[in-house]
């Protein structure tokens, strides 16, 4: 069989140009929309991360404040900062990225971020209000995972979708969306007894769970679709994902690649929660 490989760049580009659109509306009306990124520590790939998301945003004619502090920084620091910026008429959106460090309690601080800033989706609020079918904000990766899935018209609906990781960024929420979507969803965790099994049954396979290559192609149902969240650097110092795509695009009829797939959709989705943001703040006034 041969796989369509599902280009998560061209895809992005789409979606940035659509909100670089609604970003020029908003700020001719006045309001520039606007997002603040919080990074506490120096941990290499979270500065990676983050520089790209404020890069994305400043493309797309996003106003973006870049804020780095240092892993000492206190948790009472960090909540007086996040209460400033949900106090900022400026700030749509706010984003700690996590991981934290240890000694800052991130529950606590998700929950200090306003929810109708959560542009992550992470607030308990909005956590709930995906669970209940009336999301605010869709988590990033998720989202991009749907908007993936509905640009290749994967008819979700009655699909067995497996989802391996069990994550409160990607598995979880990934579970409602698909859920809501109308597909029949497991999933699976690293206690999993014979995770094959489960994958192997699947029309659908997202994999989140930061081990590389763990799943193969002879743990996919031939023609299945499977969508690659991971992203590890092997021994060499090559990208890879939690896939094995060479092995699994042999089975697949589509997969997403490691660089190149759901990261730039992640990027492209919290744009896109800004901008809601943004325009519901714009309506509330
Ligand atoms: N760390 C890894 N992924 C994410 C994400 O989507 N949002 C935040 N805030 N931190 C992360």
């Amino acid at each position: 069989m041969t796989a369509r490989i599902i280009d998560g760049v061209k895809l992005a580009a789409s979606i940035r140009e659509d909100v670089a659109k609604r970003a020029a509306n908003l700020t001719a009306a006045g309001m520039r929309p606007g997002l603040a990124v919080i990074l506490v520590g120096s941990d290499p790939a979270s500065q990676v991360y983050v520089r790209n998301k404020v890069a994305a945003c400043e493309k797309a004619g996003l106003h973006s404040v870049m804020e780095q502090y240092p892993a000492d920084m206190t948790q009472e620091e960090l909540l007086k900062r996040i209460q400033a910026l949900n106090a900022d008429p400026t700030i749509h959106g706010i984003l700690v990225q996590l991981p934290l460090p240890k000694h800052i309690d991130s529950h606590l601080v998700i929950e200090t971020i306003a929810a109708s800033k959560d542009v992550d989706g992470f607030h308990v609020s909005n956590a709930g209000l995906l669970m209940t079918g009336k999301p605010l904000f869709r988590p990033c990766t998720p989202y991009g995972v749907m908007k993936m899935l509905e640009s290749e018209k994967v008819e979700i609906r009655g699909a067995v979708a497996v989802i391996v990781g069990a994550s409160n960024i990607v598995g979880k929420p990934m579970a409602m969306l698909l859920q809501s979507a109308g597909a029949t969803v497991t999933i699976c965790n690293s206690k999993t007894r014979d995770l094959a099994w489960h994958t192997s049954h699947a029309d659908i396979v997202v994999v989140a769970t930061g081990k590389p290559r763990m799943v193969t192609g002879s743990m996919i149902k031939p023609g299945a679709v499977v969508i690659d969240v991971g992203i590890n650097r092997t021994p060499e110092g090559k990208l890879c994902g939690d896939v094995d795509f060479e092995s699994a695009k042999e089975v697949v009829s589509a997969i997403t690649p490691v660089p190149g797939g759901v990261g730039p959709m992640t990027i492209a989705m919290l744009l896109v929660n800004t901008i809601e943001a943004a325009e519901r703040a714009r309506a509330n006034t």
